[in-house]
């Protein structure tokens, strides 16, 4: 049974101190990744002007880079803006494959100003991995760490030549 109320407290302290948010993206999606049993893959994807959710921070494999919008889990969960629990990949029918030892997922929207800026996905080698205190202690988790996806989700919305 993981402690998600304990995990909340050393992601907040492992997020403390630090203000540059693609460090604490990159350590929030190593620190899931290393905290909970029987997962294969956490990372962010971020939307992009084209509405394509881009890779981002990430622990595991490498991982699709481009996902469409609107499509796939995390697509679905951006456009619905509600966290999205498929306990059977294969009976999702626009699941889109990283990595075939997948075999349920869990995806979080993150947003702001009325939009999907970013999904935290998390992949599973078994079937049916998150049930409901899961669910609610993984959006508990990513509510900590949301402030700082948001921020690089500003970052990323400049364009390039005036940075
Ligand atoms: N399975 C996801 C794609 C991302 S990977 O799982 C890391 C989807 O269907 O959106």
């Amino acid at each position: 049974m993981v402690d998600y109320s304990l995990l909340a407290g050393q992601a907040a302290g492992l997020l403390s101190g630090e203000p540059d948010p693609l460090a604490n993206l990159a350590n929030f999606a190593a620190f899931v990744f290393s905290e909970l049993p029987e997962i294969n893959w956490a990372g962010f994807y971020f939307a992009r002007s084209n509405g394509d959710l881009v890779l981002g921070p990430f622990a595991g494999r490498p991982a699709c880079t481009r996902l469409p919008m609107g499509r796939g889990v995390c697509g679905a969960a951006s456009t619905s803006m509600a966290t999205l629990v498929v306990d059977d990949v294969d009976a999702f029918a626009d699941h889109i494959v990283c990595d075939s030892a997948s075999r349920s997922e869990m995806v979080v929207p993150i947003v702001a100003d009325g939009r999907a800026v970013a999904v935290f996905d998390i992949d599973a080698p078994m079937l049916a991995r998150f049930d409901a205190a899961d669910k609610a202690g993984i959006e508990a988790l990513v509510a900590i760490v949301a402030p700082f996806a948001v921020r690089l989700a500003d970052v990323l919305a400049v364009p390039a030549t005036t940075r």
